[in-house]
């Protein structure tokens, strides 16, 4: 699996390495979306083994193929539709497989998947995986089923996720579930539910377990990290957390210092910040512990304020950029990453243009950018129209792109000349020569190997680079 934090279209990725099952089912299960999907189908994988399902990687040796869907983008739903149509001819050869749609797809569709897509047999949302052994028991029988129910509770902190596809030094930890935001244009509320914070216990045990199994650096995963909030006292669960006296209660930079406090040799990192959100505690956090990277990926979407008020960004884009310089005052070196939206709903040229011109202003060390696709159900699909044509979007997003690609450029060929902590995690994918491992600021970097393994730190002097990559040598501190 990519070392990819950021939610996004990824292509589907075979989560093979976990073949330790009891029993002699077999499952393949096929991720999509963000990491929050990635790390939902270590939970299932876990609650499958229990019922004697291995994983394997070998299609045509499955007895059910699971899908772990997106639908963020129309286009992320397509792909899910194609990969469908493939699986029926697997399916011709083998009558007996069996096929699951789990994720936000499911939870979108609902039982309508059943119907339009007729080789379906299973349909399970992000909420209902524990109910898995159920519904596979009622498809081993013939039936189909079905469980999209979204819980106000359920952050499966007791389950113990099987680390797939892991490289044996990084790994997320899912520490809130769903997203009360409400941004105009998004899909995750409707199909994820409400926020939920996960018991900080389990966190930090988890946390632990994958420190002394060897793992060097954590990713705090959640929609928007900053509103994490828990209070051991039942009294204080819910709504009136937001006012709980600050002592009752562990927010977001209380529990990225105690992850950070586990060991100063473990890495943690988090995503996703909303700007409204982030606060001068969890700065002052980050500031604090060296071993909290120095990275925040904050979401821009939009660089003009009428658009922003239209997307409920809930900001202007004035009070984004004192955000950018808050962080910037208090950690001078800390990289900035963004989300972009090109041609929502009735943006002006002019207004795409003050996008430009906050990419120009941050000059972001990495952005996501994708042009406004509409899904329905959200406010925006019900109140606005989608009226910036395609060609449209699809210029606008091509400026951002190359804009940013140029950005990309500048901000690693500032590197060059300096040297980096740089915490490797495998091998370059072109030589097995050269390792590849990360900066705290997130930056890829290739080096010659020498003795060195992944899970090392290696100090690491840039001498050259890509808009991509840099390129460099170990040096001694
Ligand atoms: N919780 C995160 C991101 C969630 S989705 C946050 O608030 O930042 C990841 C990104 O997909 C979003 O930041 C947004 O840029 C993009 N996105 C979401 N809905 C979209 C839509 N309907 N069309 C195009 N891009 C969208
Ligand atoms: Fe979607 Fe907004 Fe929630 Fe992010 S914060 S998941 S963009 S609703
Ligand atoms: Fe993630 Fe896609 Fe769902 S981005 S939350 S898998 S809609």
């Amino acid at each position: 699996m990519s070392k990819d934090i950021l939610p996004e279209e990824r292509q589907g990725e075979i989560l093979d390495n976990y073949k330790s099952g009891a029993g002699n089912k077999k499952m393949f299960i096929e991720s999509y979306g963000c990491q929050m999907n990635f790390s939902d189908s270590e939970i299932v994988a876990s609650v499958l083994n229990k019922e004697g399902y291995s994983s394997t990687n070998q299609i045509e040796e499955a007895d059910v193929i699971f899908l772990n869907t997106c639908s963020i983008r129309d286009n992320a739903e397509l792909t899910i539709r194609k990969r469908l149509k493939k699986i029926q001819q697997d399916k011709k050869a083998n009558p007996k497989l069996k096929v699951g749609i789990l994720g936000c797809m499911a939870e979108r569709l609902k039982s309508k998947l059943l119907e339009e897509e007729k080789l379906v047999d299973l349909v399970a949302g992000p909420d209902a995986y524990r109910d898995l052994p159920k519904l596979m028991h009622q498809v081993e029988g013939g039936e189909k089923s079905v469980n999209v129910v979204l819980s106000r509770d359920e952050t499966y902190s007791d389950i113990d996720p099987v680390r797939l596809k892991s490289n044996g030094v990084t790994a997320f930890i899912s520490i809130m579930r769903g997203c009360d935001n409400m941004c105009t244009f998004c899909v995750v509320p409707f199909t994820r539910g409400r926020e939920r914070s996960r018991d900080p216990k389990s966190i930090i045990e988890e946390a632990k377990k994958l420190h002394q199994q060897g793992f060097k650096e954590v990713t705090l995963l959640g929609q928007n990290v900053d509103s994490y909030r828990w209070s051991d006292n039942p009294d204080l669960r819910g709504k009136s957390l937001k006012e709980a006296p600050r002592s009752e209660v562990i927010d977001f930079a209380k529990l990225l210092e105690m992850t950070a406090n586990i060991d100063s040799d473990l890495r943690v990192r988090f995503t996703t910040s909303h700007p409204k959100d982030i606060t001068d505690d969890v700065l002052f956090t980050m500031k604090k512990h060296e071993n909290i990277c120095k990275y925040i990926h904050l979401p821009a979407q939009s660089g003009n304020t009428r658009i922003l008020e239209k997307m409920n960004r809930t900001y202007t884009r004035e009070w984004y950029l004192e955000k950018v310089q808050r962080i910037r005052e208090i950690m001078p070196d800390c990289a900035i990453s963004t989300d972009l939206i090109a041609g929502f709903c009735s943006e002006t040229e002019a207004e795409h243009q003050d996008t430009v011109n906050l990419m120009k202003e941050v000059i972001y060390d990495y952005a996501y950018m994708f042009y406004y696709s509409e899904r329905p159900g959200t406010l925006a699909a019900k109140k606005f129209d989608d009226d910036v044509p395609l060609t449209e979007k699809k210029k606008r997003l091509q400026e951002i792109i190359e804009l940013q690609n140029k950005h990309n450029l500048i901000r690693n060929e500032a590197c060059v000349g300096k040297s980096y902590k740089v915490l490797v995690e495998g091998f370059s994918k072109k030589s097995d020569q050269d390792l590849m491992g990360r900066t705290t600021h997130f930056r890829t970097v290739v080096f010659p190997k020498e003795q060195f393994q992944p899970g090392d730190y290696v100090q690491v002097k840039i001498e050259r680079c890509t808009g991509g990559t840099l390129i460099g040598k170990a040096v001694k501190l």
